[in-house]
């Protein structure tokens, strides 16, 4: 048996906060982050380049399997694959909703379930997607689900978008964000749900930074029992 590395894990569905708070914890805990959306949506971007279809689930998942991905932080986020800087291009919705059809397939998340292993290292990781708690990492020390209205979380993307000068209509947006979620939670694969021994919290009515606190408490409170 090897060292034990802590794990934190935060689901949830689109536009819940997901990123911004597992930032935040990775921060002030000193742990390292993954954006597992990222990954998934590198991937997406890469079968475009590629011109290869939907159906084409060989080609795609052979894809997964070799495309080059780094993450840098310094000095803000940015995403590399295969030596090209994709920031941009991952964070619109066109590239969310291509990436959750091709997340949708069995061999594809079976290629990347290594990728995303990986990044537990020393002294600790907190990481943000679907099925963090449930299939990623199953034996994590502290799972958080974190969740908001519809309503809510259309709006905050929306802002999100709008401060980074993309103008999208607000139902078209509330419109697609239900149905990515629809998609991500009936997929038989890794399907978006709760884990039994997660910690539900509802941010809905709560600022991001009382999110975080709430969080915080709570993996303190569990690290103490
Ligand atoms: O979190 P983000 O919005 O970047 O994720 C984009 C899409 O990637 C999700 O809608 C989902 O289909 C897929 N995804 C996934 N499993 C994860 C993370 C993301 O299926 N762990």
């Amino acid at each position: 048996m090897g060292e034990h590395i802590p794990v934190v894990t935060l689901d949830g569905p689109a536009g819940a906060g997901k990123g911004t708070v597992s930032r935040a914890l990775a921060q002030r805990l000193g742990w390292r982050y993954l954006d597992s959306g990222a990954i998934y949506r590198s991937l997406a971007v890469a079968v475009m380049d590629e011109g290869l279809a939907l159906e084409d689930r060989a080609g795609i998942s052979a894809i997964a399997r070799t495309m080059e991905l780094r993450f840098e932080s310094d000095p803000s986020p940015r995403v590399i694959l295969n030596g090209r800087d994709i920031s941009d291009r991952i964070s619109s919705e066109t590239c969310g909703n291509l990436t959750s059809k091709i997340a949708a397939l069995g061999p594809v998340r079976q290629a990347l379930l290594q990728k995303q292993r990986e990044f537990r290292q020393p002294p600790g990781l907190v990481a943000d997607g679907r099925d963090m708690g449930t299939v990623v990492f199953p034996d994590a020390d502290y799972k958080i689900f974190l969740t908001a209205s519809a309503e809510e979380r259309a709006f905050r993307r929306h802002k999100q978008l709008k401060e980074k000068g993309i103008d999208v209509s607000l139902t078209r947006l509330t419109n697609e964000i239900e149905e990515r979620d629809q998609r991500d939670r009936e997929r038989s694969e890794a399907p978006l749900k709760m884990a039994d021994d997660a910690f539900l919290v509802d941010s809905s009515a709560m600022s991001i930074e009382q999110v975080i606190t709430c969080c915080l408490r709570w993996i303190e409170t569990s690290r103490l029992r």
